[in-house]
């Protein structure tokens, strides 16, 4: 088994996701001993946002001429690329910003959605071509969302189904602690309910 172990937080040894994603990769290796494990920090090794030149490497973008350095971001897109594709199981340890993902982990996706690798277009509309895969998400957040008055707000939760849907896959599974940024007990039980879930995965 492949895992591919994905950290996107900027909080570094505070991190709640760090730490949770790794207990996943623990839990993991536990049942799965010679699980394959390739990790990628994608706040340390930073992913450079899309340029039309470097979306030119996997689809039409209106530029056909590329530099050196634009080569090598042509390559880390093909490296990103068989990573994903070589896993059989994606953690994705991510914080909720600003309702969404962090900007580090959308630079990381937009190098995986290319058509006729991940996805292609048929008469039937779009097809993801990276089903089988599982990916489980751990996810941290100052407030509440699974339910209450802010559920409309998570747009990471459901931008992340229909982002790996769209490839795809629909194993994805969401680990969170809610509450991170309350006093300490409630995030203290947050985190507490995350690691248990973890316990059952
Ligand atoms: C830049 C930034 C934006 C944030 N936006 C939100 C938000 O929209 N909603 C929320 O509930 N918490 C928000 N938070 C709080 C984080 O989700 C929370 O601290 C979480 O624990 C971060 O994950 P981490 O501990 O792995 O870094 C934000 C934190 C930061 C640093």
């Amino acid at each position: 088994m492949n895992i591919l172990h994905i950290d996107a937080s900027i909080l570094g040894a505070q991190s709640i996701t760090r730490d949770l994603s790794a207990a996943i990769v623990q839990q993991l290796q536990a049942t799965h001993p010679d699980a394959r494990v390739v990790y990628r920090d994608v706040v340390q090794q930073e992913i450079r946002h899309l340029t039309a030149a470097i979306a030119g490497g996997f689809r039409p973008s209106g530029v056909s001429t590329f530099d050196a350095a634009t080569q090598q971001e042509h390559q880390l897109s093909e490296l990103l690329l068989q990573e994903f594709m070589a896993s059989d199981v994606i953690v994705v340890g991510t914080p909720m910003y600003n309702f969404s993902v962090p900007t580090q982990l959308k630079a990381w996706l937009d190098r995986l959605a290319q058509a006729g690798r991940t996805f292609q277009y048929t008469e039937r509309g779009p097809v993801g071509l990276a089903g089988g895969k599982r990916v489980i998400v751990a996810s941290a957040r100052g407030g509440f969302y699974a339910e209450g008055p802010l559920a409309h707000m998570d747009f990471q939760e459901g931008y992340l189904r229909a982002f790996f849907g769209f490839l795809g896959i629909d194993d994805v599974q969401f680990v969170r602690a809610e509450g991170a940024s309350k006093a300490a007990e409630i995030r203290q039980a947050g985190i507490a309910k995350a690691k248990s879930a973890i316990a059952s995965l």
